[in-house]
């Protein structure tokens, strides 16, 4: 405690982002460390968990000094560290909690185990100061595409969700195939900006009528096609056009299943989450036909919407306010569900 606020230090380590962050309240970002693996992994095409392991090991503790000294806050002073068990790369996790864990032990401070798919939701509380549930959330990241419905704080209900490929590993691959590189989605997000988005026809994947889950594995299988033939044809490839095509049909699908469940669960408010709700179409998307059926859509700035320390603060503030308590046993569960 400090100042009369409620001090919590967030620790995430569940992929690529070494991160930790100081939140006063559960809700104001007093410092956010985040240090990026992505160079490294870029040389591999992909995350290389051994790597991300070895690296968070090398910086966690730097990147919690950091995140302390730069809220101006000694960790004695803290009143609660949150750190993300799962789901993800179980090394990588494990850096995290061991981290924690001796920091709760040696202060004697209290413990919160995050699911890491609760702080992409709590993300939004740090944006939107104001914003309390109900409402509906979308997560839609390199390992999740979920529709969940938040009727209160700690509470979650999974609606939908992918039965293959998540929306992040769609862009992440397609970008591979058509020669933008890691990670994807931003990429594709920029050469989509200057792409025609109906050049290619890619199929939109809804299935079942009513259905809130998704299938996105198809359309590396649909870029790959369009490229042969191409190819073969001895036509030259407008990578632009292609990211711009791909990623409409992508987007569509999402924002459309989004806003179905919006309207059938009765929510006035979607609020967004992940990676790839910082992508600007899906964006644009959401709120056009959200706005069509009088429903608000709510997101977290770039920064929070990808892996960070704050959104994990977040969410074990109100666990913690809500009674919940971890021991010291935690252990990294890298399928955790939701
Ligand atoms: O939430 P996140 O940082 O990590 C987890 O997966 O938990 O999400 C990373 C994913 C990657 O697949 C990345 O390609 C994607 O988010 N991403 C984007 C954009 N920025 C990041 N996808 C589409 N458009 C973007 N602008
Ligand atoms: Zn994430």
């Amino acid at each position: 405690m400090k100042d009369g606020k409620f001090l919590t230090l967030g620790i995430e380590t569940s992929c690529d982002e070494t991160a930790a962050s100081v939140v006063a309240d559960g809700r104001f970002v007093m410092s956010n460390v985040i240090s990026s693996q992505i160079d490294i992994h870029t040389q591999y095409g992909g995350v290389v968990p051994e790597i991300a392991s070895r690296k968070h090991l090398e910086r966690i503790n730097d990147v919690i000094a950091e995140a302390l000294s730069g809220a101006g806050v000694k960790a004695p002073e803290l009143d609660l560290i949150g750190v993300t068990y799962g789901p993800g790369l179980v090394g990588a996790l494990l850096i995290g909690v061991a981290a924690a864990k001796a920091m709760a032990y040696a202060c004697d401070i209290p413990l919160i185990g995050v699911n890491h798919m609760h702080g992409h939701i709590a993300a939004n509380y740090l944006e939107h100061h104001d914003l309390e549930p109900p409402f509906m959330a979308l997560i839609v990241s390199g390992g999740h595409t979920e529709i969940v419905n938040v009727p209160g704080y700690n509470k979650c209900e999974k609606l939908g969700g992918t039965r293959d490929d998540a929306a992040g590993e769609a862009f992440d691959k397609v970008a591979r195939v058509i020669g933008l590189g890691y990670p994807g989605g931003p990429k594709i997000d920029r050469a989509a900006r200057d792409g025609d988005p109906d050049a290619i026809a890619f199929k939109r994947v809804y299935l079942e009528p009513g259905s809130l889950d998704f299938s996105f594995s198809g359309l590396k299988t649909q870029a790959l096609n369009y490229l042969n033939t191409e190819k073969q044809a001895g036509r030259e490839i407008n990578v632009n056009d292609v990211a711009a095509s791909f990623q409409e049909a992508v987007t569509e699908v999402i924002a459309d299943k989004a806003v179905d469940a919006a309207v059938r669960y009765s929510q006035k408010r979607i609020v967004m989450a992940g990676g790839v709700a910082s992508n600007s179409r899906l964006r644009y998307l959401m709120e056009k036909k959200a706005g069509e059926r009088g429903i608000d859509v709510l997101k977290p700035s770039p920064v929070l919407c990808t892996d960070n320390g704050a959104m994990i603060a977040s969410a074990a503030y109100y666990e913690y306010g809500s009674g919940r308590r971890t021991e010291l046993d935690l252990d990294a569960v890298p399928g955790l569900e939701f």
